[in-house]
């Protein structure tokens, strides 16, 4: 296995993973993913941009294969996925200093049991001499955990991000601008999985790095975007741009009510020019949820009642809709209940990050009737209505 030129001097040196299927043991890979490691050659030192998830470090050392002396490994997130392939790299190269930020040096400790007197931390706005390349270290906390860290590779304009920007997305397309409408939909549902809870972060350092001149952004996940403006404007788009005129509809039916309820509110939106993603919990992917709630204004949850309560599939749907902060602003509840219970106020009551408004939810006795269904136009009204004030206000 070869070494890639990403620029004169920078080889990518990372491993495709073309089977995994889940991350963190909860997020759906369906494009699989990869762990993308740099290698950087200045005319005086020799710099390892991360080290690849472990179960892959096999291809990252056979990458490595002729490269005699690496003076430093920049370990730019500690999380596992680009740090755990560490002590085999720093095994082969035991004169290499490892570098991370403050808060990765603690981690790198805390969870791969790095000896602390191995990593030396880089500061904020520190720069580090390669010979002829300028590294320049920028702390981007929280995108992903509070240790993360860019480097920018200052003579080549390019800036190296971990997590932040990237995409799981296994291909061997080694640029970005090879296949744009791919990276742009894998680059979004990570946005919505991994970054959207932290999107304050995001903003601020998306604002933190405006001043940089970008000839290329090279993340831990996914292809390099050698046009990185298409990254950016996605971000600032995904964070604050307009939302889309449509309801995101997770939803469970057990003996036909609710789904009955959900078709004819989605025919009932429709007729009012608003459009709906209905996801049938059942057979989910629940990263596409994350996607479809990254620029939507409005969610309404269909579910039976069951033993008092929301479905156990949609509480799950709920309590991870509530981790991960979406930008919504209005939300309901429909569905079919045997005989009571509080599965509006538990719903609501699981929402605490979100600053939404409910608008009147609609929950029918058994089979729903001809009440119930003017019921669901009266809820599509009050959501077309308000998408409309959106907008007016330019917030669609
Ligand atoms: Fe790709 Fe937060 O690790």
């Amino acid at each position: 296995m070869k070494t890639r030129p990403v620029l004169p001097g920078v080889e990518w040196v990372g491993a495709v993973d073309w089977q995994r299927g889940l991350f963190d043991a909860l997020i759906p890979l369906p494009d699989r993913t990869s762990y993308n490691s740099y290698l950087i050659r200045g005319s005086e030192k020799t710099v390892l941009v991360d080290a690849t998830e472990p179960n892959l470090v096999h291809v990252l050392m056979t990458r490595l294969e002729d490269v005699e002396k690496i003076d430093y490994i920049l370990s730019l997130h500690a999380e596992q996925d680009h740090s755990g392939g560490l002590p085999v790299v720093m095994e082969k190269y035991p004169q290499a200093q490892l570098l991370a930020s403050p808060k990765g040096k603690e981690n790198l400790s805390t969870h791969l049991s790095i000896p602390a007197d191995r990593i030396r931390a880089v500061q904020d706005g520190e720069t580090l001499s390669l010979g002829d390349k300028t590294l320049h270290f920028i702390h981007i906390p929280w995108v992903h955990w509070p240790d993360t860290l860019a480097a920018y590779l200052v003579e080549d304009r390019l800036l190296f991000t971990t997590d932040f920007f990237g995409s799981h997305l296994a291909t061997s397309d080694l640029f970005a601008s090879a296949n744009v409408p791919r990276v742009y939909a894998a680059a979004k549902r990570y946005y919505a999985e991994i970054m959207m809870p932290l999107r304050s972060m995001v903003q601020k350092n998306l604002e933190k790095l405006q001043g940089l001149e970008l000839a290329f952004i090279a993340p831990s996940h996914g292809p390099v975007y050698d046009q990185p403006e298409f990254i950016l404007d996605a971000y600032r788009q995904w964070i604050g741009g307009p939302l889309r005129n449509t309801v995101v509809l997770p939803f469970v039916s057990m003996h036909g009510s609710t789904l009955q309820m959900a078709s004819y509110f989605c025919e009932s939106l429709a007729e009012r020019g608003v459009a709906a993603d209905p996801f049938d919990l059942t057979n989910t992917d629940i990263g596409r949820i994350a996607e479809a709630l990254v620029d939507a204004p409005t969610l309404v949850i269909g579910t039976p009642t069951m033993l008092g309560g929301p479905h156990p599939g949609v509480v799950g749907a709920t309590f991870l809709v509530n981790m991960l902060r979406p930008r919504l602003k209005y939300l309901s509840v429909i569905g079919s209940y045997g005989w009571g219970g509080r599965t509006v106020e538990i719903l609501t009551e699981m929402l605490t990050a979100l600053k939404t408004e409910t608008l009147t939810p609609v929950l029918c006795k058994g089979l729903p009737g001809e009440t119930d269904f003017q019921a669901l136009d009266a809820l599509a009204d009050a959501i077309a209505e308000r998408h409309t004030t959106l907008a007016e206000g330019t917030g669609i």
